[in-house]
């Protein structure tokens, strides 16, 4: 009943909200372009909901300790991911090769070394690359931690230097010299080395385009593996974000050969989408001591049955191929899932989960991101670790720290120095 109250044209609200894409996604498949679909942004509208278990295993099972929850549930939910949500990773290939294609001694002014190192993997006749950017501050007594992220638009849109190569390809298939420099508050980079920090980054378009177009998997990774499938068999197995995913686990792989990078100390992150990616790539490599959910939104970090921002109706309708197929039929009936976004959370117990929210960035639903991270505390419990709750004050500009930690910052969906003030302390205190 509620829902129906708030109904708002949804197809012009998302280009706006969520940048660029979900406009141009949609006019290009040729559908309805603004489908009239429910969504909710008061808070006094979000009906009551109840949450699935965490701690409850489909047998029935109690899970009160945390061998229970590595041996037990931990493998049933990550297993309920991937066949209802997420899809299944991509194998590793047979063979994969590193190619060092520059290197820079006195990158970004002498502080750091700057390198591309292309990553070609091999499988079944067919290969496919792509290229990481990788900073690595100069004059280190030791390794150093490494930032792992990947990038919206190419290498070369998150660097103030102007001789990287383009990465990213757009959806025609180009790389695009106009971004050159133009997503550098994203990432930071300067600030990340000198505080210490490696930082790396991929396009995620070189792992898997970014296109509703069912075809376009057959240019992603995935096509190694899977090239003799039809559209309908592989999109029900398989997904875009679970080839992000894959992506930055190997990048990780890759830094692991790496001297002056200390992989012990890899924390992944990523906005928005690129966060969704990254929760997913933390729940399945456990590699990532830290894993940064920068307002990653519905499907992300944000609760499903809290009817507050996206919904899965919106996104599985702009953005189907981040899903297996038959999520769908979740759209308006989120009470079905078999699990909601606190496990997601919780599948990183009991590395450091990092939460950030935007205040205008209602879309994600900010009070949905900081209750998965409250609710995902039942899990870290039973590693003896306390975390915030859902009576913590949320406020404004504050920082939650912790195993989970949270933070609201004001302002627009973005991934900023605000927030990148958040992760460089809690990876500071960590490492
Ligand atoms: C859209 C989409 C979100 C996503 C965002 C982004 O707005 O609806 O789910 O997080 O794009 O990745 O920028």
């Amino acid at each position: 009943m509620l829902r129906k109250l708030s109904v708002l044209m949804w197809g012009m609200a998302a280009a706006v909200l969520g940048g660029c894409h979900a406009s141009r996604l949609a006019s290009a498949s040729g559908e309805i372009k603004n489908p009239v679909m429910h969504k909710n942004t008061e808070e006094s509208l979000v009906p009551p909901y109840v949450l699935p278990d965490v701690l409850l295993s489909r047998t029935g099972k109690k899970i009160d300790n945390a061998f229970d929850w590595v041996h037990i549930r931990r493998p049933e939910l990550l297993e309920l991911y991937k066949k209802e949500m997420y899809g299944y990773l991509p194998p590793r290939p047979a063979t994969t090769e590193y190619e060092t294609l520059s290197v820079k001694e006195d990158a970004l002014n002498n502080t750091a070394i700057r390198k591309e190192i292309k990553l070609t993997f091999r499988m079944n006749g067919k290969k496919h690359s792509f290229v990481m950017l990788l900073y690595i501050p100069k004059n280190l007594s030791a390794p150093a931690p490494v930032f792992v992220g990947l990038n919206f638009r190419g290498n070369h849109t998150v660097t103030p230097e102007k001789d990287v190569i383009m990465t990213g390809k757009d959806v025609d298939g180009n790389f695009v010299e106009k971004r050159r420099s133009k997503h550098i508050n994203r990432f930071h980079i300067e600030e990340t080395i000198k505080r210490g920090f490696a930082s790396a980054t991929v396009s995620y378009h070189d792992i898997y385009p970014d296109n509703k177009d069912e075809n376009s998997w057959r240019k992603s990774v995935y096509n190694l593996f899977f090239a003799g499938e039809s559209n309908e068999e592989f999109h029900a197995h398989a997904s875009a974000l679970s080839a992000w995913a894959w992506g930055m686990s190997r990048m990780l792989d890759c830094l692991e050969s790496e001297k002056m990078i200390d992989c012990s100390n890899a924390f992944v992150h990523g906005l928005s989408r690129l966060g969704k990616a990254a929760l997913w790539a933390g729940a399945n490599d456990t590699r990532f001591k830290l894993v940064i959910s920068n307002e990653s939104g519905c499907c992300g970090a944000a609760l499903a049955r809290r009817d507050f921002g996206e919904t899965v109706e919106i996104i599985t309708h702009y953005f189907p191929h981040w899903f297996v197929s038959s999520f769908k039929k979740y759209a308006r009936n989120e009470d079905k899932l078999p699990f909601d976004q606190h496990c997601l959370a919780a599948l990183i117990a009991p590395r450091y989960l990092a939460i950030g929210s935007a205040q205008e960035d209602l879309h994600a639903d900010p009070y949905g991101e900081f209750l998965s991270g409250a609710h995902a505390g039942a899990v870290y419990k039973l590693f003896g670790i306390d975390t915030y709750t859902v009576d913590t004050p949320r406020i404004v500009g504050s920082h939650i720290t912790g195993a989970v930690s949270y933070h609201i910052r004001s302002g627009v969906h973005d991934q900023n120095l605000d927030d990148w003030m958040r992760y460089w302390d809690i990876a500071a205190k960590i490492k």
